[in-house]
């Protein structure tokens, strides 16, 4: 019926426009009216009559009621108060005006984006769990991730040695049980569910096998990874030594099924949220997030609010929308909100020359054999021409890529010569490394050396190696071009992203049955895959957080915000690999070893996540759409868009004729040893003075809170879009502790949407 009306609707539209108003209009409204569009409702649970029985029978009842039974998709009684459903605009006028309604808005299955920039592909590496095995951190640690599903035959979820699962977990799993795949759980992935918007319309969840639809792959990897890898510390397949050690490798995970090729649906979304609250997650992984929403309409900030209540820690993508400012997601101030680097790993292609030198590029080629033995070299400049590319189809081609990378990838790939090798600058280049031809990338800098060879020699000739892993080849991390920029166009009052985690070409666990690459027409499989995307550095905060609740249970979500304190310079190379602001890279690169004992936290708890929005100007009913436990009565006393958070932005306008000053309170709590002092360090923002009272925080006793301000007076007269940056760090007299707050000064707009 509803296809129908809709095809109708359709043709009236089309006939509207040859303006044959007469007929049309009134049909249009009669069809309008019947057809039921999906919304999600919030309802205010405290004006529940007692009759009710439960909040399901009050939804449904007439006098609330507009969806009376069959179009009820999901109740939601635990990221928020209300239900899922399909209603018409008629039923919709009667719900908005019953008794308890709250807010609502449209359940749009475009809306909600998965943050991998790319599909993936094959590395001929296998695992070796040694780190994982060895380590004792993060346990008993429960991480729910919600996203695409999970392949529970992988190694990943091993429980070899792991205790039986806490009893505490609420979950769908029996403690203990064998691993069983397809069946139930293990010990490790202690639940999966899936929220299953594509096949049928209802609450029930089934345990999370692959789906039958579910054939192209994606509905499998992010899950695997975030269990294989950053959160169940297997991604210490030699990841980023250092860097990754210890990282929760003996959390449990809970898997939530929430997307779908058919449609990424906020409901799904917020079902999920609710289930994992119900089921007793510490920790929520959330690889995912809705672009240009207020908070009141994403359910990641709704369901997140919920969760931070209950103490559980929220791990956030940025998204991957980068390099240019302002097109962050998930800017909401009870998460953690992760960039995208890459770590100090590469997959290189080594080219050795005739005469024995030898240039390292990039490549993943995954191909076998992984050599190609000496051939001949040429260099076919920018390699646009076919005809030269035909003729040179038994050699190695050398491109000047520097104009169009793509295309000179493409031509060489169409030509099918020998070997291609791509001299270039291209920022972009993190995403062409995927070649399904023997192909490498090389640094323009390397181009003279290549070229004097090839004009010296009479018989110029090279030979390339695949498949070889390179690791500590970067001097510092450096922000991934894709990884979204802040400020956040939801609060851009706070500073985002928080901090900077691996996620560019990540091992992952990949179900073997489910291709990694085609080379030629040839599919390749594969235990293990590499992806990149902000998809991927969340999984590592979570895996961080893990590890900070299992040392810290009684720390606040705010409170385990990972934050950095290392000096590091990081690069950012959607700047051509100029010094990353705090607006790609937030606090720096995540460090677990030092935020699991950072000296001083920032604490913030849902009352003051309640007057920053009162601050920004929502209504009271967009406030108890998000924060539902204080919704007896929005107090707005106090309201302050000055959120004591570990981070500063203060906004400047560029038409400004006279000196503008910003003020910043913050309440810093002494989590490390007692007595303490520290002294304030301030680096940065040329132009402007930066002044911080007291200079010297004093504390007697662990637990113990001190207050200081900030103050950043001057001007910015440049351009719209200028970024200023710079730190504060409080330094401990004993040594032991720095802890820094990035500060950026910026002339974009403060205007929330
Ligand atoms: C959900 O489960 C109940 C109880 O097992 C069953 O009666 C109902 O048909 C199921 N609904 C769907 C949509 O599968
Ligand atoms: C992969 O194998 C699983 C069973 O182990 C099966 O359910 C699934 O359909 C298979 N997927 C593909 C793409 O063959
Ligand atoms: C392309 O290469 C062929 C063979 O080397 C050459 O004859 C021709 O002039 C080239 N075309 C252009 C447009 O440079
Ligand atoms: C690469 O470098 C060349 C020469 O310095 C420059 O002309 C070109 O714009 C650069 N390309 C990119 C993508 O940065
Ligand atoms: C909220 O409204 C007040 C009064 O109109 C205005 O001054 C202020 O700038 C607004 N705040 C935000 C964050 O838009």
């Amino acid at each position: 019926m509803a296809a129908a009306a809709a095809v109708v609707a359709k043709l009236c539209r089309m006939a509207l426009m040859w303006l044959v108003l007469v007929l049309c209009v009134p049909a249009v409204l009669t069809l309008a009216a019947a057809e039921k569009e999906g919304y999600i409702v919030h309802m205010d649970k405290s004006a529940m009559p007692r009759a009710f029985a439960s909040q399901a029978s009050w939804y449904e009842s007439p006098p609330a009621a507009a969806a009376p039974g069959a179009d009820m998709l999901y109740v939601y009684d635990h990221a928020m108060h209300g239900f899922a459903a399909g209603v018409t605009a008629e039923e919709m006028e009667r719900l908005r005006a019953s008794r308890g309604f709250v807010s609502c808005y449209r359940d749009d299955g475009r809306a909600v984006r998965r943050d991998t920039t790319h599909t993936p592909e094959f590395l001929g590496v296998s695992a070796s769990g040694g780190l994982w095995e060895a380590s004792r951190y993060g346990e008993d640690v429960i991480v729910g991730v919600v996203d695409t599903g999970v392949w529970p035959e992988s190694a990943s979820f091993r429980d070899d040695g792991l205790p039986p699962v806490p009893a505490r977990w609420k979950g769908y799993c029996e403690s203990g049980t064998a691993f069983d795949a397809g069946k139930v759980c293990n010990r490790k992935l202690v639940g999966a569910r899936k929220f299953n918007k594509g096949v049928v319309a209802g609450t029930n969840v089934t345990i999370a096998v692959n789906s039958p639809r579910d054939t192209d792959g994606h509905g499998t990897h992010t899950s695997s990874t975030a269990a294989g890898s950053p959160v169940a510390g297997s991604s210490f397949f030699g990841y980023a030594p250092g860097t990754a050690r210890g990282m929760a490798p003996r959390a449990r995970v809970a898997m939530y099924k929430a997307l779908w090729d058919e449609g990424t649906y906020p409901s799904d979304i917020l079902a999920a949220i609710d289930q994992a609250i119900a089921d007793g997650v510490d920790v929520l992984s959330l690889s995912l997030g809705l672009n240009d929403v207020p908070f009141y309409q994403d359910p990641v900030a709704i369901g997140a609010f919920a969760a931070m209540q209950r103490g559980v820690f929220v791990s956030t993508s940025a998204g991957n929308d980068g390099p240019d400012p302002g097109y962050l997601h998930n800017g909401t101030p009870w998460t953690l909100t992760v960039a995208s680097g890459s770590g100090d790993r590469e997959f290189a292609g080594i080219v050795r020359l005739g005469d024995g030198t030898t240039v390292i590029g990039q490549s993943m080629y995954p191909g076998r054999p992984s050599t190609i033995a000496s051939s001949g070299l040429v260099f076919l400049g920018a390699c646009d021409n076919s005809t030269a590319l035909a003729r040179n189809r038994d050699k190695i081609v050398l491109c000047d890529a520097a104009d169009s990378l793509s295309a000179a990838i493409y031509s060489v790939q169409d030509a099918k010569a020998r070997a291609g090798l791509f001299l270039t600058n291209d920022s972009f280049r993190e995403l062409s490394e995927h070649f399904t031809f023997p192909g490498v990338i090389l640094s323009r800098q390397d181009g003279p050396a290549l070229l004097q060879y090839i004009q010296r020699s009479r018989e110029p000739k090279a030979s390339v190696k695949f498949g070889v892993t390179v690791v500590d080849t970067k001097p510092a991390p450096v922000v991934a071009t894709y990884s979204s920029r802040g400020p956040s166009a939801s609060c851009p009052t706070v500073l985002k992203p928080d901090v900077l985690a691996p996620g560019s070409l990540i091992l992952a666990s990949w179900p073997e049955n489910v291709s990694v690459a085609t080379v030629g027409n040839q599919q390749l499989f594969s235990r293990f895959n590499v992806i990149s995307g902000t998809s991927m550095s969340c999984p590592h905060a979570s895996g961080v957080a893990a590890l900070i609740k299992a040392v810290h249970p009684e720390w606040s979500p705010a409170a385990v915000r990972a934050v950095d304190n290392t000096n590091a310079p990081i690069k950012d190379m959607g700047r051509g690999n100029r010094g990353a602001t705090p607006l790609a890279m937030g606090s720096g690169h995540i460090d677990p070893n030092r935020a699991v004992d950072p000296g001083l936290v920032y604490d913030a708890g849902p009352e003051d996540y309640v007057r920053l929005m009162c601050a920004m100007n929502y209504t009271e009913a967009q406030i108890k759409t998000v924060a539902q436990s204080p919704s007896a009565a929005v107090d707005c006393t106090g309201a302050s868009l000055d959120l004591n958070y570990p981070s500063f932005i203060a906004f400047f306008d560029p038409g400004a004729t006279a000196p503008a000053v910003r003020t910043f309170t913050r309440v810093v709590t002494n989590v490390g040893d007692a007595p303490a002092s520290y002294s304030a360090k301030v680096k940065g923002l040329g132009g402007l003075t930066v002044t911080v009272a007291p200079e010297r925080l004093v504390f007697g006793g662990k637990h113990e809170t001190q207050k200081y301000t900030v103050v950043i007076r001057g001007q910015m007269k440049k351009k719209t879009d200028e970024v200023l940056h710079g730190s504060l760090t409080w330094v401990d007299d004993s040594g032991k502790y720095t802890v820094r707050s990035p500060i950026v000064a910026t002339t974009a707009s403060s205007a929330p949407l």
